[in-house]
């Protein structure tokens, strides 16, 4: 006889969730038309009709990567799979990886690089900066190392890094150039082969304005030159790319490797579509022009920009100094309670700082700009600090 069944302690309802304005680090709301796209009928991850929206896909990460290398594709799995899956594959045991480490992005990769078997060199800088040209070639032309990592954007401390030069630099120095844009992708000027990127990872649930779990990943000609010519397997089965390539059509063909996540894949053929209809140029004006409100309006309030260099700021995820004596998780929680709307406080070295605003994608826009600067407003007046 079976065993008594343990008794049914899960949900019976049909789901209910608030609605709120997400204005953190991400994720951001999605696009309706994003999130309608999840909702058509399921289709086999083998089926034509599914490798031609994984195609659209392709061609869509083309344009937003700005490159032509057909070597584009989606992880299966957030951003950190993204970020998995280009170490995993770039980095063989015993290579050096230079890391630049100005957050939380490039405190991960270093621990990440190591689990791979590399020798982690990490070029540290103080929260709140980007590392200069000099820097860099600095670091590279010492270490000559075989990946050099850097983070377009650090969403934990609002930092934007500038990436002119180091592609001619990485090719001087047989390094390859691999490059965060979690929650820039979209938002800022990406142009990877003009730049000489050759690897790229991101996240579906930021500037993309499609759910998380999703990461657009590129390859440039070099970086697959290293993957095809490894010496030995990529540690990772899930993330190993020379696989999941064969799966994309990378090589000619098509093979499984896995399910493909098939609803989040036609959100995110929905949300390329949504770039390609407004453009890149007008996305990325949208993204400065808020920025600029965002910083006018909160300066009126009496708040600094944590990042002192103003062409380090990042447009997307905005980092605001906590004044002395302000209780930010206060201003969090009422921004929260009294207007649905998600105010973000710090992340790694910048918790208790500062909070974060995200300007992205499908929330990018004056309404809620404002909304976030009346936030702000009430929550400091609650405290008496206005
Ligand atoms: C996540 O991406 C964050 O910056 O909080």
């Amino acid at each position: 006889p079976l065993p008594e069944l343990q008794p049914y302690a899960g949900p019976t309802t049909i789901i209910d969730v608030p609605s709120r304005l997400l204005m953190g680090p991400g994720p951001a709301n999605a696009h309706p038309r994003v999130l309608a796209a999840q909702s058509l009928p399921m289709l086999g991850h083998m089926h034509p009709p599914f490798f031609k929206i994984m195609d659209e896909i392709q061609a869509g990460l083309q344009y937003v990567f700005q490159t032509n290398s057909k070597y584009t594709l989606m992880v299966s799995g957030t951003g950190h799979a993204g970020m998995e899956a280009c170490i995993a594959n770039l980095v063989e045991p015993g290579d050096t990886v230079v890391v630049g480490n100005n957050g939380i992005w490039g405190a991960r990769v270093v621990d990440m690089a190591g689990r791979f078997g590399g020798k982690v060199v990490s070029l540290d800088q103080e929260a709140g900066k980007s590392f200069s040209y000099e820097e860099i070639k600095n670091a590279v032309e010492t270490n000559k190392p075989a990946v050099l990592f850097l983070c377009q954007g650090e969403s934990s401390t609002g930092v934007h890094q500038n990436l002119a030069g180091l592609g001619d630099l990485c090719r001087a120095n047989g390094t390859l150039l691999l490059v965060d844009t979690v929650c820039t992708l979209g938002g800022v000027p990406m142009l990877a082969d003009a730049w000489g990127v050759d690897a790229i990872y991101s996240g579906s649930q930021k500037v993309l304005a499609a759910p998380p779990g999703g990461a657009p990943l590129f390859f440039g000609p070099r970086a697959l030159e290293k993957l095809r010519n490894r010496k030995t397997k990529p540690a990772s089965y899930n993330l190993d790319l020379n696989l999941i390539g064969d799966y994309w059509g990378w090589f000619g063909s098509r093979s499984y490797h896995h399910t493909g996540m098939v609803s989040l894949w036609y959100a995110m053929r929905e949300a390329l579509a949504l770039v390609g209809e407004e453009g890149l140029e007008p996305m990325w004006a949208r993204h400065q022009k808020l920025h600029e409100d965002l910083w006018k309006g909160l300066g009126e309030l009496g708040l600094e920009p944590f990042v002192q260099n103003p062409d380090d700021r990042l447009c997307t995820v905005n980092t605001i100094k906590v004044p002395e004596g302000v209780d930010w998780a206060a201003v969090v929680k009422n921004a929260m309670d009294t207007y649905s709307v998600e105010i973000a406080g710090g992340l790694g070295p910048t918790v208790g700082k500062v909070w974060r605003v995200g300007i992205m994608g499908y929330n990018a826009k004056p309404q809620n700009i404002a909304l976030v600067i009346e936030a702000f407003r009430d929550g400091l007046k609650k405290q008496g600090k206005l």
